[in-house]
């Protein structure tokens, strides 16, 4: 088939340079089952219109599946003789049945195959993609749930603000990962529409049923303009933002837990199967995976950008630049499948130093916000019990006292008079977090609720 790839119209046949440089096989070749699947519900429509005939339609069908079962068996043959993944499955097909395998590509083009392929690649590894969110999403609920008492500073800036229960933090993640899946499922039903019939770019004047197609294929509808589609790529981009915007949460996640599991933090104690050690210092364990999948975000960062950049100014109707959407597309959902799948381990397996955690409440005077909204429930304007209690706060800090509780009583009648003996109920951690109460706080009530929501969502 080499020098007669192209049909007649050749005379000469492909430079040897052109066939390396505009060969897709080597990385298409994983859409062959997808390839496989569109093309038979293709070769069915086809028989169903009466463009080929039901026996002729059975042996392109029988055809096919065997050269797929030869694919995943590994003896298939590949040459760079033959562009891509989908001229590999026709050529093999026309191989083996001659001018029957001839007819399957009537009514369509590779412009709209291709793009077909992709879609069907695409919308496989959304699902994918779902599933390990959904299996995360479990992991932290189950952190949630081990560590239901544990109260944690919370940060803003990296400096001490505010306590929170460690469920509520856990489940921070799990509302993430939430748009996340949002995410996926509206860019699933945008990608939705099939290609396939479009043809090379103005449709075809044969007699074509799309919509039979469409339903073999688990299309929810057929796109309407053939020129649109086949230049269409805004589901291979939408799908990679979907999958950056996941990776950057895994490296905000992934970056925290570097953190904590320093000495310096030591709020964490990670699985040993997911650290590594050093080849020169014997007492070292490295959180390499975290690390990787906050690195690994660069990746998918930049398959976005290489397929934002790839589609700008490109013509209507199919281009060859289109070639070029698979190899980052491929990488940014193996790349974040991969570090989905970690990340859920990491979870399920973590644990954290409760004790430590608990020995160190004391510093960074977590409960006075609580303190400044107890004057404010006393009718104090907030701008004016901000001050007062700053005021305590520099006080503790001039005499070295690291609470709040440590100063000597009178002082607080002194700063305020209406802070009198009841101080001492919302001062420490433990009070501040009981005296939480709105939707959406840290509120030990409504993070029951939360986490109760979730685990029925989830199960
Ligand atoms: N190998 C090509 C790709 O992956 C197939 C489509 C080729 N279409 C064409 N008109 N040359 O995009």
């Amino acid at each position: 088939m080499a020098s007669k790839a192209w049909g007649g119209r050749f005379g000469e046949r492909t430079d040897r340079r052109v066939e390396r440089f505009t060969e897709s096989i080597s990385f298409d070749r994983r859409l062959f089952e997808q390839d496989v699947r569109a093309s038979t519900a293709h070769a069915e429509m086809l028989a169903h219109v009466g463009l080929i005939t039901a026996d002729e339609c059975q042996q392109i069908v029988r055809g096919l599946s065997e050269i797929k079962a030869e694919i995943e068996a590994g003896t298939f043959e590949y040459t760079l003789e033959r562009e891509d993944v989908h001229m590999h499955i026709e050529a093999a097909l026309i191989d083996r049945l001659g001018d029957v395998g001839r007819k399957l590509h009537t009514a369509r083009s590779r412009n709209d195959q291709v793009a077909t392929d992709v879609k069907l690649w695409a919308r496989d590894g959304l699902d994918r993609i779902d599933a390990n969110l959904a299996e995360l999403q479990r992991a932290f609920v189950g952190a949630a749930e081990r560590h239901r008492d544990v109260i944690l500073p919370g940060y803003t800036h990296l400096q001490r603000a505010q306590p929170v229960l460690a469920p509520h933090y856990f489940l921070a993640y799990v509302e993430k990962l939430a748009r996340d899946r949002d995410r996926v499922a509206d860019c699933r039903k945008r990608l939705n529409v099939l290609p396939l019939g479009a043809a090379a770019l103005a449709g075809t004047t044969l007699p074509i049923d799309r919509n039979h197609v469409a339903e073999a294929l688990g299309f929810a509808s057929v796109a309407a303009n053939s020129m649109d589609v086949s230049s269409d790529r805004d589901f291979a981009v939408e799908s990679v933002f979907v999958l950056t915007l996941i990776a950057e949460h895994l490296a905000g996640w992934a970056e925290e837990w570097v953190l904590w599991s320093t000495q310096e933090f030591s709020f964490l104690a990670l699985p040993d199967a997911y650290c590594t050690g050093s080849s020169i210092m014997p007492q070292k364990k490295n959180p390499d995976v975290l690390e990787l999948i906050r690195g690994r975000s660069a990746r998918v960062i930049g398959s976005l950008n290489t397929l934002l950049v790839l589609i700008k100014g490109l013509p209507l109707a199919y281009n060859r630049d289109l070639q070029e959407d698979k190899e980052p597309l491929f990488d940014a959902f193996d790349t974040v499948e991969a570090c989905l799948e970690l990340a859920a381990v990491i979870v399920a397996g973590a644990t954290l130093r409760a004790d430590v955690i608990a020995s160190r409440l004391d510093e960074g005077f977590l409960d006075a916000t609580t303190l400044m909204e107890y004057l404010i429930k006393e009718g104090v304007p907030q701008r004016s019990a901000h001050e007062v209690i700053g005021h305590l706060v520099g006080l503790c800090v001039r005499q070295g006292c690291k609470r709040l509780a440590d100063l000597p009583d009178e002082e607080f009648p002194k700063a305020h008079p209406s802070l009198g003996a009841g101080v001492k109920d919302v001062l420490g951690v433990a009070n501040a977090i009981k005296a939480f109460q709105s939707y959406g706080s840290t509120a030990p009530a409504e993070v029951e609720k939360q986490l109760a929501a979730w685990k029925t969502r989830l199960a």
